[in-house]
């Protein structure tokens, strides 16, 4: 089974003017690296655009997305307007192979907006696909996953594979503008491939406390 194996980013939408704040924040208090920013994303854009910074943590990464408003508030700038500050706009999903996971989620009746990306973002390249909002609110106003899949280095190479068709024409921005201008407030799924009997499968796995782990280990040393 194709499933999700870490988190790769985080993406916080932040209020108008704390950009820098929050980036102090991650690099010098949490101790994240700046490996990109853009100050404005969509300088053409008469209506809207935003900043962001991509804050590298090496087994995963931080974005923060700041809305710029101009004839039209941002996206960004709506999100936050419902959750606050610093709040998550999305948490992006590693997967060995984005095609398999995504036509399993599909045939379960899964929503994604649009087809895959492939895209070098702050931090290297990557193939990666949106899943509609988690709640059926406004497009701008939703949090939603991002599936993606990063080259995976030694015998596989630094190459990603993109044999499939590809999808490059319109940015994310763009797909949520276009969401938002439509009305569509369809979301991630409607659990409708849930069957009315589901229960979880409970597995018990060791501790995932390394301290506490590596004491047990040592007792059983001990006492052996
Ligand atoms: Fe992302």
């Amino acid at each position: 089974m194709s499933k999700v194996n870490r988190v790769d980013h985080i993406t916080y939408a932040v209020a108008t003017g704390m950009i820098e704040k929050w980036g102090w924040y991650h690099t010098e208090i949490e101790g994240g690296t700046v490996s990109k920013i853009v100050a404005d994303v969509r300088p053409d854009d008469p209506d809207s655009s935003m900043k962001l910074w991509c804050i590298d943590f090496e087994s995963f990464g931080v974005v923060l997305v700041e809305g710029i408003d101009r004839l039209k508030k941002s996206q960004v700038t709506e999100f936050v307007d419902l959750h606050g500050d610093h709040s998550v706009q999305h948490i992006a999903f590693d997967t060995d192979s984005l095609e398999n996971f995504v036509t399993r989620a599909m045939s379960r009746g899964v929503n994604f907006r649009g087809r895959q990306l492939v895209n070098d973002d702050g931090f290297g390249k990557l193939k990666q696909l949106f899943g509609k909002g988690y709640a059926p609110l406004k497009a701008s106003q939703m949090s939603f996953p991002e599936y993606v899949e990063r080259p995976r280095g030694g015998e596989e190479g630094t190459d990603l594979n993109t044999d499939v068709p590809q999808n490059t024409g319109k940015n994310f921005y763009q797909r949520i503008e276009d969401a938002r201008n439509r009305g569509d407030v369809s979301s991630l799924t409607d659990f409708a491939a849930m069957p009315a009997d589901w229960q979880p499968t409970m597995v018990q796995r060791g501790s995932r406390n390394l301290q506490e782990a590596t004491a047990a280990g040592e007792t059983t040393l001990a006492t052996a």
